[in-house]
């Protein structure tokens, strides 16, 4: 039986997939969680056969009554959730003219406040058993650069960095840290897309000016989330770490 609970959001496709496979590995019950079913039963159904722990639970983070109910089902087989990893995002191009009031709160409500909902009631019974982490996804369209067409994302990833900050000192007395993880360039379904972001060739274009010469994968930012979520990183809380290959240092 695995020590501690990790639950996931967003974790069918992409980073938060290649995350329940890191956290599967170094011995963790994995709690995936997504609005694909398909994709989402797969990865619990791919740990499982690997020999982990895995369930995977339908959970909308923009629901209130979804994250509620799916963190009361885990807590009551499980206990208190060790570490969560608030991943589920969307990255929508809409330029300021079509920035709407709901395609401005649909991203916000993803992005930033689905974090809050599935922290919210997770934060209870992780403050009795005084111990947890959480880590959070910005990204560096939030965190140092501004993208244009992309002006609510960029808000929202900011928000994610205050979000990570002020929740850190609260949760701090409590044992509880609190930490981001600031992507840059990674080779997902959100990066490919050439209606929403730059697509396979502008990905590739992108590697020619990381200083590392290449894109990142999912896995160089699941290892990363996995470090922040470990005993390895227990004095650190509040931070948010770029995990970019050089780029926001390296592009001058
Ligand atoms: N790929 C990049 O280059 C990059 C860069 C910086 C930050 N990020 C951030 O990393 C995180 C993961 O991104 P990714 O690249 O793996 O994207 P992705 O599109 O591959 O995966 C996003 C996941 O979030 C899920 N999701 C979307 N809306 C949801 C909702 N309402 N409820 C629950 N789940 C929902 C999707 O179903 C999907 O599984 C996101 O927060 C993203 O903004 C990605």
């Amino acid at each position: 039986m695995a020590d501690k609970t990790v639950l996931i959001t967003g974790a069918g496709i992409g980073i938060g997939r290649a995350t329940a496979h890191a956290f599967a590995k170094a011995g963790h019950r994995v709690i995936v969680t997504d609005i694909l079913e398909t994709e989402g039963s797969a990865v619990a159904a791919e740990i499982q056969a690997a020999g982990g722990e895995a369930d995977f639970h339908r959970m909308d983070v923009t629901s209130t009554a979804a994250t509620d109910k799916t963190v009361k089902q885990v807590e009551e087989a499980f206990g208190a959730l060790d570490i969560i990893v608030c991943n589920a995002g969307i990255a929508h191009k809409v330029p300021l003219d079509q920035l709407t009031d709901e395609k401005w709160d649909h991203t916000f409500d993803v992005d930033l406040k689905g974090m809050l909902r599935v922290v919210r009631a997770a934060a209870p019974a992780m403050r009795d058993k005084r111990a947890g982490s959480i880590v959070c996804l910005s990204s560096i369209m939030g965190y140092v650069y501004g993208w244009d067409e992309h002006v609510h994302y960029s808000a929202a990833k900011s928000g994610v960095v205050g979000f990570v900050r002020a929740l850190s000192v609260e949760l701090a007395a409590s044992g509880i840290r609190v930490n981001g993880v600031a992507p840059g360039y990674i080779r997902t379904a959100q990066a490919l897309s050439t209606v929403h972001s730059l697509g396979p060739e502008g990905l590739e274009q992108a590697a020619g000016f990381i200083p590392m010469g290449r894109v990142g994968e999912p896995e160089d930012i699941a290892d990363v989330i996995l470090f922040l979520a470990s005993d390895a990183a227990r004095y650190i809380t509040g931070q948010v770490i770029a995990v970019d290959g050089g780029l926001l240092v390296g592009r001058y």
